[in-house]
């Protein structure tokens, strides 16, 4: 057997056709929605995704900042440029690049800015917000998972989902978002990680797999009921010789062997990732609206 792909640059893309809509409504009221993404430091991986959120802006007609910090920069000019952001009437939606360099407090950071404005949802606001049930913005890559699976049929509910990860980014909201009542949700939930005893043992219970444990290829064939649906988190770069880079990029799971056990799969890339971008996209033009 061979699995069908979940294909999230397709998915992605009828999500922005919806989005094209509602922000050709906002600028009709006068209101062109603005996003700005700071990043401190120099960080490659940070640099090429700061890079697409301000492309992809642009494709939208969106109002798109960019704000380049030093590594050297102090804990409190950071907490001044959230504070700028904060009161900016441009700036619909902000969010600070992740990893911080080790000399700021993440929390600290997180918790100055606007809940209003924090289109990750990452603000402690926004995380008891969406785990009570009553969400305003859902962290991008979960949400877009969810999105993933909706729109591919997949019913989650009464299902046994199996997250392997426990990131606040992705394993623990998913979790909390999976295990809501209502459309898209309604499933049994079980988190693994990485100190989990016997791993294997719940990841062969999954009818759905969701993983997102930062291991290229983690998720091997016989760790995989027959059948299963499963996501990819997972976003890898290895050598490979053969290529012009010299390394490419690859998933948790190791795509090639597990499809053959899978009903559905994504793979990476062209899976979760442009989902990410995409419901980021969706966070900012909802506090767009908000705005109104
Ligand atoms: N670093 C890795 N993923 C993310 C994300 O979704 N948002 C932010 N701000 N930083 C990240």
């Amino acid at each position: 057997m061979q699995s069908g792909l979940i294909n999230g640059v397709d998915i992605s893309s009828s999500i922005f056709n919806e989005l094209k809509e509602r922000i050709a409504v906002l600028k009709s009221k006068g209101v062109t929605p603005g996003l700005a993404v700071v990043l401190v430091g120099e960080d490659p991986a940070s640099q090429v995704y700061v890079r697409m959120k301000g492309k992809k802006c642009e494709e939208l007609g969106m109002h798109s900042l960019t704000i380049t910090l030093p590594e050297d920069t102090s804990e409190s000019d950071l907490l001044k440029k959230v504070d700028e952001l904060n009161k900016d009437g441009r700036i619909h939606g902000f969010l600070i690049q992740l990893p911080l360099p080790k000399h700021i407090n993440e929390d600290k950071v997180l918790n100055a800015m606007d809940p209003r404005k924090d289109v990750d949802g990452f603000h402690p606001f926004n995380v008891g917000k969406m785990l009570i049930g009553e969400p305003l913005f859902l962290p991008a890559t979960p949400a877009g998972v969810q999105q993933m699976l909706l729109r591919s049929n997949v019913d989650v509910a009464g299902k046994h989902v199996v997250i392997v990860g426990r990131s606040n980014i992705v394993g623990k909201p998913m979790a909390a978002m999976l295990l809501q009542k209502g459309k898209g949700a309604d499933a049994t939930v079980t988190v693994v990680h990485s100190r989990t005893n016997n791993l294997e043992e719940y990841t062969r219970q999954a009818d759905i797999l969701i993983v997102a444990i930062g291991k290229a290829k983690f998720i091997t064939k016989d760790m995989v009921k027959k059948g299963a649906v499963v996501i990819d988190v997972g976003t890898n770069r290895v050598d490979d010789p053969t290529s012009e880079k010299g390394s490419r990029l690859v998933g948790d799971v190791d795509f090639d062997n597990v499809r053959e056990k899978a009903s559905l799969i994504t793979p990476v890339p062209g899976g979760v990732g442009p989902m990410t971008i995409c419901l980021l996209m969706a966070n900012t033009v909802k506090a767009a609206e908000m705005s109104l």
